[in-house]
Formats: structure tokens, sequence, C-alpha cells
């Protein structure tokens, strides 16, 4: 049997996904949550993570656990890898810093794009600009995902958030709404979406504006708020660009939450292997080798041709 791997806020509808995973590839899952150990219990959660080789925080809103994890992990002195897509805790987890690897947000949102922009750029030490588009059909968020978003928002005040010039600027500009034209064809989508994605890529990435789009069906859905009942389908199109030049990464795939759980379990698998880059924090494509990780996701969520 491989190595215990505990899972914080494994009730929850992420948390199962990632239990199934790792039982897939041979770990022993260490389920637990709040009812055996209490974000704000340090002695709960040492107890809870003894013997384990490394922890999943799936745990919204990572406002409340993201700080309080990470510290056990430290106390542990195991690696930590959460899903957290909230832009606030995401920026905290970056800037407490760590004596142990932690990846934030390694999961469709933020983790995701950053290994897609890392990937694209590849040579290019630097680049003018990031866009990260989301073709979602839909979105029917889990009560954890409107919990999170909701602290977020609090947190922000209301406002939005983007990346421009080189700093993060909240501001309360109507969001645009354009055409992009997605490997599959073209979708409404809703500029400057708030997404993690504007701390993940410019953690590492000397890139002074990054752009998220979310299509407009999507959107929808996360206002709608219904149960979630069909798994939505979504492509994912990145484009770096840097002078006159331009260069493209896009996937596909279906189930934003599923998908979350080979994406954090494959971080896992690297941390136990000795195949990562820093013992910090760090965001998917400064941790990982970016193209070889999304290579060996590539049944699950496969490259496409971007158009
Ligand atoms: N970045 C991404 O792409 C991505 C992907 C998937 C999920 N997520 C995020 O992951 C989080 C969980 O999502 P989900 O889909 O699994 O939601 P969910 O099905 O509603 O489950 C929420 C989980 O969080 C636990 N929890 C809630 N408040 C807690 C607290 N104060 N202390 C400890 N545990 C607490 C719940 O425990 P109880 O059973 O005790 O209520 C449950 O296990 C959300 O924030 C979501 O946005 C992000």
């Amino acid at each position: 049997m491989g190595h215990k791997v505990a899972v914080y806020g494994a009730s929850g509808h992420t948390g199962r996904f990632v239990l199934a995973e790792l039982e897939k590839r041979g770990f022993e899952p260490w389920p637990f949550g709040r009812a055996q150990a209490a974000a704000d219990d340090p002695v709960a959660l040492d107890r809870a993570l003894t013997g384990a080789a490394a922890v999943v925080n799936t745990a919204g809103p990572f406002a409340v656990t993201a700080a309080p994890l990470v510290a056990a992990a430290e106390r542990a002195g195991i690696p930590y890898v959460d899903v957290a897509a909230e832009i606030e805790a995401n920026a905290d987890t970056f800037a407490r810093g760590a004596a142990v690897p932690v990846v934030p947000a390694m999961a469709f949102f933020g983790g995701l794009a950053d290994l897609l922009v890392t990937a694209a750029m590849a040579d290019w030490p630097a680049a003018d600009e990031a866009h990260v588009a989301y073709g979602l059909s839909g979105w029917q968020p889990t009560p954890g995902t409107l919990a999170a978003g909701a602290v977020s928002r609090d947190r922000r005040g209301g406002r939005r958030v983007r990346f421009h010039d080189g700093r993060l600027e909240y501001h309360d500009t109507p969001p645009p709404v354009l055409t992009w034209e997605f490997p599959s064809g073209p979708r409404e989508v809703i500029g400057e979406f708030s997404m993690a994605d504007v701390v993940t890529v410019p953690s590492h990435l000397a890139i002074p504006s990054v752009t998220s789009y979310m299509s407009v069906t999507a959107a929808r859905g996360l206002a709608a708020a219904g149960a979630r009942e069909e798994p939505e389908t979504f492509e994912v199109d990145v484009v770096v660009r840097r002078g006159g030049e331009e260069r493209r990464a896009c996937v596909a795939g279906r189930d934003i939450y599923a998908v979350s759980a080979p994406l954090a379990v494959e971080a896992v698998q690297r941390l136990l292997t000795g195949r990562f880059r820093v013992t910090g924090v760090a965001s998917a494509g400064a941790m990982f080798d970016a193209a070889d990780f999304l290579q060996s996701l590539s049944d699950v969520i496969p490259a496409t041709r971007c158009s």
C-alpha cells in the first residue's frame, strides 16, 4: 500500500473525488473533516495528520481552513495541496510562505490555467499579457463553491478584481461581454471575470496583465445556482502575447469538479516522489514541470488544437 494521504473536507463533493483518485493510484486515503478536527483546533489537526505523508485540503471557505491546515502541515513536516479558488485566500497563502511544499489552487480553477500559461510560455522569460478563456457549457456550483464565493466577495466588498499593470486591482467597472473564438467555435464570454488565475499566474511569471473570461452560460448558471445534476463540459483556451508574437494552449474535458481530483492527486504524487521545485508556497506551474504535468493528465484533460 502507498503513502497515507489525509484529505480535509473529505465529505464534500470534491473531497470524495480526491479520495477515489488517491485510492485508484494506490495511496491510502485518510478522510477527515471538521467533525474530527475543527480548523481552529491545532491539537486535533495534529492528531489527524499523524502518520500522513501529505494533506489535501478540499474544505472551503479556505479563508477559514487554509492557514490552519498549512500550519498543521508545517508542524507535521508534510506537503500541503489545496483546491481553493478564493482569490484572497490564495493570495494570503502566497504571502504567508511555508517551510514545507505548499500548492494552493491545485484544481481546475487557478491551477490548470497556470499550468497551461506556463507551458504556452515555454522559453519566454516574460510576456506582455495572458488571457485565460473558460468555455463551460454551464455551471451548477456545489454549496461549498457558493459559500467560498460569498466569503471571497465579502472580503473584497463586492468589488471585482483583475491583474493589470503588474498588480491586483479592485474595481467596479461593469464586465465587458464579448465573443471568444474557442476551438469548438465562438461563445459569448464575460471579460475580466474575477478568477484565481490573477493570483496563481503572476505569482511566478513576469506577465503584467492577466485576464480571465467566462462563458455567459456558466456565469448565468453560477448566479442561478440549482442542484448539481449534469456535469458541464469545458474548454480552456490560453493565449500569451509578447510584442507581435502569440502562443496558445488549449484543453477540453468534462466535469470541472471531477478533474480537480487528478490535478490535486498528480501534485501529491509528484511531491512525494521528489518531482517538484520549491520547498515553500508555489503555484502548479512554478512547483512542477508544467508540460510534463499536463501530458500525464492527457487522458482526462486532453489537449485540443487551438483555433
Ligand atoms: N479551484 C477549483 O477549481 C475547485 C474545484 C473544486 C472545488 N473547489 C472548492 O473546494 C471547496 C469545496 O468544494 P465542494 O465542491 O467539495 O463543496 P461541498 O460539496 O459543499 O463540500 C464542502 C466541504 O467543506 C467542508 N467545510 C465547509 N465549511 C467548513 C469549515 N468551516 N471547516 C471545515 N470544513 C468545512 C464541508 O464539511 P461538512 O461535511 O462538515 O459540512 C464539506 O466537506 C469549495 O470552496 C470549492 O469552491 C475549487
